[in-house]
């Protein structure tokens, strides 16, 4: 092992030196990994002494900050809590902002188009959300946002899919649609808790098939007590907040 002393930068000398070479009382510059990585996800300047303006600028090209990047905004929810509606509003509003371009994967639509062969068993169901994951990664690292809105009532094939668009660059923000079974069932707008209740739908999510709810979820909105638009504004805070959109911090 050759062990060596943490190199910091010594403002007074303008010069890096070992941590163990710093005269008592100078004040010592230094940038952890975590913090450059912070200031790179939110477009934050990277000081002249920290490194050449010709790397710093390197860095930057490849790993753009945030709202630079593609990410995937992946709701969950029983059928019936709201999810379609909520993205449908948030659709347009991020297409209003502009910059990226907005993919909306439906849970209904992906079914209908990507999926048609599938049923609702957990077999099904995992292979349904892979899918969505995967298009949805794949739109993530080519920059654009991709809203997916599957029942997806699985926690580790949800799991699955946030590495999946992690790995490939693209943000993920896990979106909770907690509507409870009682008031998705009072609801009822495509008649199917009726027709899951009498038994004529087999494995309906909620009555006779389960629903993992998320704890890992960045954001839990409620559509009893919000307007979607209000809930739409939650998530675009949270977006803003975490950096996805809005300018260059400095
Ligand atoms: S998921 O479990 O694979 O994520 P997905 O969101 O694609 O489900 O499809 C759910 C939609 O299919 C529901 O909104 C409902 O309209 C319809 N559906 C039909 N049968 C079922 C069922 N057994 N369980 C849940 N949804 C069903």
């Amino acid at each position: 092992m050759v062990p060596f002393q943490e190199m910091v930068y010594l403002e007074e000398r303008d010069e890096y030196v070992p941590l163990n070479e710093v005269p008592d009382g100078s004040r010592v510059l230094n940038i952890s990994g975590t913090e450059l990585r912070r200031r790179l996800a939110e477009g934050r300047s990277i000081p002249q002494w920290f490194t050449f303006p010709e790397v710093a600028k390197e860095v930057r090209r490849t790993h753009p900050p945030r709202h630079h990047q593609g990410f995937t905004i992946f709701f969950t929810g029983l059928s019936g809590s709201g999810k379609s509606t909520l993205a449908n509003v948030l659709l347009v509003k991020l297409m209003e902002m502009g910059g990226r371009p907005v993919t909306l994967l439906d849970g209904d639509l992906v079914r209908k188009n990507l999926s048609s062969e599938l049923g609702f068993s957990r077999e099904h169901r995992d292979i349904n959300i892979r899918r969505i994951g995967y298009v949805a990664s794949e739109i993530s690292k080519n920059g654009g946002v991709a809203i997916c809105a599957p029942i997806a009532p699985y926690e580790s094939v949800r799991k699955e899919v946030r590495s999946m668009v992690e790995s490939n660059g693209g943000g993920f923000v896990l979106v909770h649609v907690s509507t409870s079974l009682e008031v998705c069932e009072e609801r009822d707008r495509k008649g199917l808790y009726a027709k899951a209740r009498a038994g004529v739908l087999k494995q309906f999510t909620g009555i006779s098939d389960p629903y993992e709810a998320p704890t890992n979820a960045e954001v839990v909105v409620q559509t009893t007590e919000r307007t979607p638009e209000a809930a739409a504004q939650e998530i675009l805070l949270y977006l803003e907040k975490a950096g996805y959109i809005g300018a260059d911090k400095d």
